[in-house]
């Protein structure tokens, strides 16, 4: 029978699913909820090789097919390739672009070690989703290994445009790696035609009907799938939550304050700095906001064994630091700073509490904590979101403060628009995103994909055999050998 097979770079085993988890990882549990299946990928666990037999864990309808992977894979392929070169490109992060053909490599061997240790776990008839990109090339290496059956790909990072991918070295090898998929689905519109772009003028390729991609041989298809949340289910948790110990702890801290609330992983896409600024502005040119906004910044840290990040964090603790020292009475701090991971539970009852939910990434995919603040909303008084314009979130939520985090100005002057906004304003702008935030969740995304997927023709598909791949390995256009 037909089973679902889910790989991504990490796999949250069943005891860390009450963290909090990112945008790909709330994806895919509720995928797993929804279909059952397999899910495969890295365990998180460093070992001195990377094991090449994944151990096994079941928990109700879901497989765990988890994988250590070793130091120096780990640093070449996880902090290296993926974090270092690509995630950087990807979010327009240019001066922060590092690249190293070792690393690359490394990336490379990687995703061609995961794909023998999964090939044995796969069913003939079964669908293979692969997300994200740390595995690019995976598919590729899937058919190397001879399976034939449907594989798709999504993008959770925006898609550069194509001349900032070119700054890649090797991006035709990773371009051409794609063409191994069946469906590879973006997040946002501008994703797939900075994609299409690429294929036309520089692959040579065209876009047929439907979405058909025809690039060096390949077809295959490329599409918009938007990725949502359980709209339903994060409304009623946030209604449960506002009256949680921890909602409660909050709100009798704030002493009739309002709160401001960000929650990001501390990224170097996330725009941190520029908020603290816009923050510190506010507070400088409005001081009728002095000891009456506090700014709760929620942002576990992540990946920080890559040097960027690092330099991230010291220069966050300073701003918060500086601005507390500036602005703090004896009994009022402008912002609190956690470095730590919340609860959605706790989370969601935060969100409900604010009147201000700041998500003003540099460049997002989507953005998920975009939708879950306006989900978490009371009817009756909600809260304004600031929204980046270069959050995929921002195509959908056009009820947010559209801002610019670049021009630090503007994103003071939303802050301070949110804070005065009458209840009236605010009731017709979260409705409006509510309403789409039903009708776009987390299972349209995830049912659309599968899908489109499994519906797509015999003709479509042929050209993914294993023969192909040798023809075109002839013709030095797939994956040259991985040493
Ligand atoms: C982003 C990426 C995901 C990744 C997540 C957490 O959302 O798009 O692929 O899972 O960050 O990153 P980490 O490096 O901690 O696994």
């Amino acid at each position: 029978m037909e089973k679902l097979v889910i790989v991504s770079n990490r796999v949250l085993l069943p005891r860390e699913r009450s963290a909090r988890a990112g945008g790909l990882a709330v994806g895919v549990g509720y995928i797993l909820r929804r279909h059952g299946g397999l899910w495969f990928g890295w365990s998180g666990d460093i070992a001195e090789e990377t094991s090449t037999t994944p151990r096994i864990t079941r928990a109700g309808e879901t497989t765990f097919a988890a994988v250590d992977l070793g130091r120096l894979d780990y640093q070449e392929y996880y902090s290296g390739f993926a974090n270092g070169t690509l995630w950087p490109l990807f979010h327009y992060r240019l001066g922060m672009l590092e690249y190293s053909r070792q690393e690359f490599d490394g990336y490379r061997r990687v995703n061609a070690i995961f794909a023998r240790a999964l090939a044995s776990l796969v069913g003939s008839a079964d669908l293979i989703w692969v997300h994200d990109y740390h595995l690019i090339p995976f598919g590729a290496e899937l058919r190397q290994l001879g399976l034939k059956n449907r594989i798709g790909f999504f993008f959770h990072t925006p898609f550069p445009a194509a001349s900032v991918l070119e700054l890649l070295p090797q991006h035709e090898v990773l371009i051409d790696a794609l063409g191994s998929y069946d469906l590879v689905g973006f997040q946002t519109e501008q994703d797939l035609q900075a994609f299409q772009d690429y294929i036309v003028t520089k692959a040579g390729g065209s876009i047929l009907p439907g979405g058909v991609i025809a690039a060096r041989g390949r077809t295959f298809r490329a599409g918009v799938f938007a990725i949502g949340i359980d709209t339903q289910k994060f409304a009623r948790m946030a209604e449960a939550a506002a009256y949680s110990p921890e909602t409660v702890r909050l709100k009798q801290s704030l002493t009739g304050r309002r709160l401001i609330i960000g929650v990001d992983r501390l990224d170097v896409s996330k725009g941190l700095p520029n908020r603290f600024e816009a923050y510190e502005r506010l507070l400088r040119n409005w001081p009728e906001h002095r000891a009456r906004v506090t700014l709760l910044q929620v942002a576990p840290r992540s990946r920080t064994e890559v040097a960027s990040y690092r330099e991230l964090g010291r220069q966050l603790e300073q701003a918060a630091g500086r601005i507390n020292g500036t602005y703090a009475e004896f009994d009022w701090a402008p912002i609190r700073y956690l470095n730590r991971t919340l609860s959605q539970k706790t989370l969601a009852g935060f969100y409900r509490l604010s009147r201000v939910g700041l998500v003003t990434p540099l460049r997002d995919g989507m953005n998920l904590v975009a939708k879950e603040y306006v989900a978490a909303q009371d009817a009756a008084d909600p809260g304004v979101l600031v929204l980046s314009r270069f959050a995929g979130a921002a195509r959908e939520l056009d009820g947010a403060l559209i801002v610019n985090p670049f021009d630090i100005d503007q994103l003071a002057e939303a802050i301070h628009q949110a804070l005065l906004m009458p209840l009236e304003e605010r009731q017709t702008r979260w409705a409006s995103m509510m309403s789409v935030l039903r009708r776009n969740t987390v299972s349209t995304w995830c049912d659309g994909f599968i899908r489109s997927l499994r519906n797509m023709s015999p003709q479509e598909l042929q050209t993914k055999s294993p023969d192909m791949n040798r023809q075109q390995s002839r013709r030095s256009i797939v994956l040259p050998a991985v040493m």
